[in-house]
């Protein structure tokens, strides 16, 4: 099979078992290059619903919009792709039925977290530690705040809490005095090789300095783009969206995205069963969603032999409930 150059999609053959169920609008948070929006299209066309079907495709990346109109050039009637912010789901969906006069209720929903390999791999995105470029790390080219003012401009106590947050970095401390000292002593950082270089002396050796590098460029990049404040929006709000058995799946890559994305589920899973030692029958009021899948899905073996990205990858899948309690399955 060709390798893709862009990126190659994680889970693919699942996210369309789960997701692809009745003809519908199916919404892509997260379009990347594409790949699973044309996996879940083509599954659509096959299973005959093409026609009553609309994709929506959202990403805050240009990049990625001009490379999935490419992909799914075939599919160019039935789809629209948005520049957009997943944490705006509901109103990118409210508007676009309404432009088209559609009932606004989601079949599928799908939430593909992260970088994808193109922004990872183009040194001038500043994403990786492996490849010399400006300490950028924007998604979406159009938003204030770089890595490279937080790096530049954080005070030692911000840096080290936000090495400590989002890359649970144990050597945060000792690394965000290092970049104060740096700039104090050379001026500003100007990109990703003079940053890892700070890193580096003052990690541990051996393989520790990678994980160091990772979680170090991994905090700054979740600063940058708000990455978890976004996903709590994109969850409730996706959830909302979702039609009486519409089903929304999410694949996360690392343990902060999932600890919320497990979280947001399990509380809007839970039914409310009154005070303790009432005994009702039936609850009070039945949870909005029920889960699919009760542990996360991970990939197989041979899947993260020809895609190594897809090691890391946790996929959770809910299913909306119909209002007023559980129905039989339309
Ligand atoms: C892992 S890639 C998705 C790859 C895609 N599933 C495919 O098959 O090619 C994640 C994509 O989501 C986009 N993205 C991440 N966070 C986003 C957000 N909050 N709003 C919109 N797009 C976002 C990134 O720009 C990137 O293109």
């Amino acid at each position: 099979m060709e390798q893709e150059r862009f990126h190659e999609p994680v889970l693919a053959t699942e996210i369309v078992a789960f997701l692809v169920r009745k003809p519908g609008i199916y919404v892509d948070g997260t379009l990347g290059g594409g790949g699973h929006s044309l996996a879940v299209m083509n599954s659509l066309r096959d299973a005959g619903y093409g026609e009553q079907s609309l994709l929506i495709g959202i990403d805050q990346d240009d990049a990625a919009l001009r490379e999935a109109a490419g992909k799914l050039s075939e599919y160019e009637n039935c789809s629209v792709l948005v520049k957009g912010n997943f944490q705006d789901i509901g109103s990118i969906v409210k508007k676009i039925c309404c432009q088209r006069g559609m009932d606004p209720g989601v079949a599928g929903i799908l939430l593909d977290l992260g970088v994808s390999s193109f922004q990872i791999d183009t040194p001038e995105r500043g994403f990786s530690y492996l490849r010399g470029g400006p300490l950028d790390m924007r998604m979406d080219s159009d938003a204030p705040l770089s890595a490279g003012e937080i790096v530049n401009s954080y005070d030692e106590r911000d840096l080290a809490r936000l090495f400590y947050r989002y890359g649970e970095e144990p050597r945060s401390r000792s690394i965000a005095r290092a970049i104060v000292m740096h700039r104090q002593k050379n001026g500003l950082i100007n990109g990703t090789q003079e940053l890892a270089a700070i890193i580096r002396s003052n990690a541990y050796g051996g393989e520790k300095i990678i994980k160091t590098l990772s979680r170090v460029f991994q905090a700054l990049r979740i600063e940058v783009n708000g990455e978890l404040d976004v996903l709590r929006r994109a969850l409730d709000d996706g959830i909302e969206c979702l039609d009486d058995f519409g089903r929304m799946a999410v694949i996360s890559y690392h343990s902060l995205e999932d600890r919320i994305v497990k979280r947001v589920f399990a509380e809007k899973a839970r039914s409310d069963w009154g005070p303790k030692g009432v005994g009702l029958r039936e609850p009070l009021a039945w949870g909005d969603i029920t889960l699919v899948t009760r542990k996360p899905l991970i990939a197989t073996e041979q899947e993260t032999r020809s895609n190594p990205r897809a090691r890391s990858a946790k996929l959770r899948v809910i299913e909306k409930i119909p209002q007023g309690g559980r129905g039989e399955k339309k």
